[in-house]
C-alpha cells in the first residue's frame, strides 16, 4: 500500500464505493441492505389468504442503498438498487410495497438492469400507469407520482435508482388505499387491471 496515499490530503483516493458493471450490486462502506420477505407485506395483495397460505419467510425483495448523507438532508442524492423475486400471490405478481415521496416534487430515476418487469405509478388523481422495465430501460418517475415494481418474469428482477436525500417515504397511504391497478396474469401475460379483485 501507498503510505502517502493516507496520510497526505493531496493524495489521489480510491472511491468509496464501487459497481458491479454487470449486476450494479454496489460494495463500500455505508451500503445498507433491507429484505422483504412475504410476512412482511399484509394487506399489500389482493388475495390476502392466499398470501398467509404461502411460505412468510420467502424472499420478495431486498434493496441495497447507499445514502452517503443523513436522510432528510436537502440537496443530496441516495442511490440503490432493488431486486424483486420471482413469484405470484394467485395471478398478483411479486411487488414492492409502493410509495410516495413524503416530500413534494421529489422525482426519482428508476433503470432496468436484469430480468423484466413493470412500474406501476399513479398520479394524485389516483389514476394508475404502467411502464415496462427491461435491462436498458431508463424510467423518469415525476415528483408526486407513487411506484411500485412488480416481476413478471421467471428470474430475479434488478432495477438501479438514484432519489433526494430529503425525498422521505410515505408509505402509509398505499397501505390504506393501495394503488387503483394491479399487475396481474391474465393468459400467460401481465396485465394492469383496476380496483381490489
Ligand atoms: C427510493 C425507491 C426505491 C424503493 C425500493 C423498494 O425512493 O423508490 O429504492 O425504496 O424499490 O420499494 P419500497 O420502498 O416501496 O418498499
Ligand atoms: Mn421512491
Amino acid at each position: 500500500m501507498n503510505t502517502s496515499q493516507t496520510s497526505s490530503p493531496l493524495a489521489v483516493r480510491d472511491p468509496a464505493l464501487t459497481v458491479q458493471l454487470e449486476s450494479w450490486k454496489l460494495m463500500g462502506e455505508g451500503v445498507t441492505l433491507s429484505e422483504k420477505k412475504l410476512k412482511d407485506m399484509n394487506g399489500l395483495f389482493a388475495d390476502e389468504e392466499a398470501r398467509r397460505l404461502m411460505d412468510p419467510e420467502a424472499n420478495v425483495y431486498k434493496v441495497q442503498s447507499y445514502m452517503p448523507v443523513a436522510e432528510g438532508t436537502p440537496g443530496g442524492l441516495f442511490f440503490g438498487n432493488t431486486t424483486v423475486q420471482p413469484g405470484k400471490v394467485r395471478d398478483e405478481y411479486f411487488m414492492t410495497r409502493g410509495h410516495i415521496h413524503s416530500k413534494a416534487r421529489t422525482a426519482e430515476y428508476y433503470w432496468g438492469i436484469k430480468g423484466e418487469g413493470v412500474l406501476i405509478l399513479m398520479d394524485v388523481n389516483r389514476v394508475t400507469w404502467a411502464e415496462r422495465v427491461f435491462p436498458g430501460s431508463l424510467h423518469y418517475i415525476a415528483g408526486d407520482v407513487a411506484h411500485r415494481l412488480a416481476n413478471s418474469g421467471l428470474v430475479p428482477f434488478t432495477i438501479g435508482a438514484c432519489w433526494y436525500s430529503d425525498a422521505g417515504h410515505n408509505y402509509d397511504e398505499i397501505e390504506r388505499n393501495g394503488f387503483s391497478a394491479r399487475l396481474v396474469e391474465v393468459g400467460g401475460v401481465p396485465k394492469l387491471v383496476e380496483g381490489k379483485l
